[in-house]
């Protein structure tokens, strides 16, 4: 295997342990050079806890991190090829913003001159040429998360690991930093390790996406896939929303046992008692801009949400009305627990490595 084809962070048998916590568990995740990589789950579910194993700020219980073919275990945090940006940023607030970005170099002993040079080029980078002598202070929000790239990738590592970099940002802000960071991803053609809980930003920005859940991998694969196959129950859930059906469910609608999920804009709502589909009742009409969310009853006895597109504004259905659902037969998906779900995403990120690059994924 030659080294281009050696992955940029290769996760073992990953576990941390905070006392009676175990905040990660047996993680086993390879993510490729020049890959724009999400890590996506819920409050506590370890995401911080991987990346600050990653980066060296914690260490294993058991497991190991290779960093570019090498076993970074027993490396310091500024011996590691990465470098990390927190959510909060953390600037110098006594020192200015062409100071900030300069700290790494300065701290890795590059002399003055070139310090200033290559802190000028960053921050030109993140378009802030003009805000050199201002104080952190002295900036807006976004303009604070842009220092903080310029100072992360002023030392050119080879991985950048970004913690929920635009969780402090109002919505609009977050949207405009999406598209600057996936920019700035393909213009350094590094790799990008992205922690966030907002299933959005990681659809959108991501080659591939690792769902995390209780510290373990729930599946791991490109973005849309994640979407348009989730493994399990909790991903059909937390990756957009969806209809789940329970074993007993799946015999009685299905005709076969097992869990199952369909996406609310696959099902189809008829109105009038006569035709094929599923009887139900309209409980709920919820607009919501584009599209108008249905929830019916159905009297089989489960309830089900029917997202329809609207040009108009209205649904083709009020509440009390009569319904039958109706959906097509591909759109079904079969889940599987986590514990079987695991044991796949193990065996996906052990197999060769010949994971998507931003060159085929992203096209
Ligand atoms: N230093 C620590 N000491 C004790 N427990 C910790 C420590 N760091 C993390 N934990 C625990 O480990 C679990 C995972 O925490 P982690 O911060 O990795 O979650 P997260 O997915 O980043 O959550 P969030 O989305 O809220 O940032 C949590 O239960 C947390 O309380
Ligand atoms: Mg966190």
């Amino acid at each position: 295997m030659t080294e281009a084809h050696l992955p940029a962070i290769r996760l073992r048998g990953l576990r941390r342990e905070f006392g009676p916590v175990t905040a990660v568990d047996g993680v086993d995740l390879d993510i490729a050079e020049g890959e724009f990589f999400s890590m996506l789950g819920p409050s506590g579910s370890g995401k911080t806890t991987v990346l600050r194993l990653i980066a060296g700020f914690e260490t294993p219980t058991a497991g190991a991190v290779e960093l570019f073919g090498k076993d970074v275990s027993g490396d310091a945090p500024y011996d590691r090829p990465v470098n990390t940006v927190f959510q909060d940023y953390a600037l110098f607030p006594h020192m200015s913003v062409l100071e900030n970005v300069a700290y790494g170099l300065r701290v890795r002993g590059v002399g003055r001159a070139e310090r200033t040079r290559r802190a000028t080029e960053a921050l030109d980078r993140m378009r802030l040429a003009d805000y050199g002598a201002r104080r952190p202070s002295q900036l807006s929000g976004g303009q604070r998360q842009r220092v903080a790239l310029a100072r992360a990738i002023v030392v050119e590592p080879r991985a950048l690991l970004l913690d929920e970099p635009l969780g402090a940002l109002d919505r609009g802000l977050r949207e405009q930093m999406q598209v600057e960071l996936k920019q700035l991803q393909r213009d350094l053609g590094i790799t990008f390790v992205f922690v966030t809980h907002d299933q959005d930003e990681a659809l959108t920005l991501s080659d591939r996406i690792a769902v995390f859940d209780a510290g373990r991998i729930q599946q791991v694969g490109p973005a849309a896939e994640v979407y348009e196959r989730p493994a399990t129950p909790f991903v059909a859930t937390f990756v957009g929303t969806s209809n789940l059906f329970d074993d007993a469910q799946s015999r009685a609608l299905l005709g076969h046992g097992g869990i199952h999920a369909i996406r609310p804009e696959k099902l189809q709502i008829h109105r009038g008692e006569t035709g094929d589909g599923l009887p139900g009742t309209v409980a709920e009409v919820i607009y919501a801009g584009a599209s108008v969310r249905c929830v019916v009853d159905t009297d089989a006895g489960m309830r089900l949400t029917v997202l329809e597109q609207s040009s108009s504004g209205h649904a083709s259905v009020a509440r009390g009305d009569r319904v039958r659902i109706a959906w097509a037969h591909d759109d079904v998906r079969d889940l599987v627990e986590p514990e079987t779900a695991e044991r796949r995403a193990a065996d996906d990120a052990t197999t060769d490595p010949e994971t998507p690059t931003p060159a085929t994924a992203s096209a």
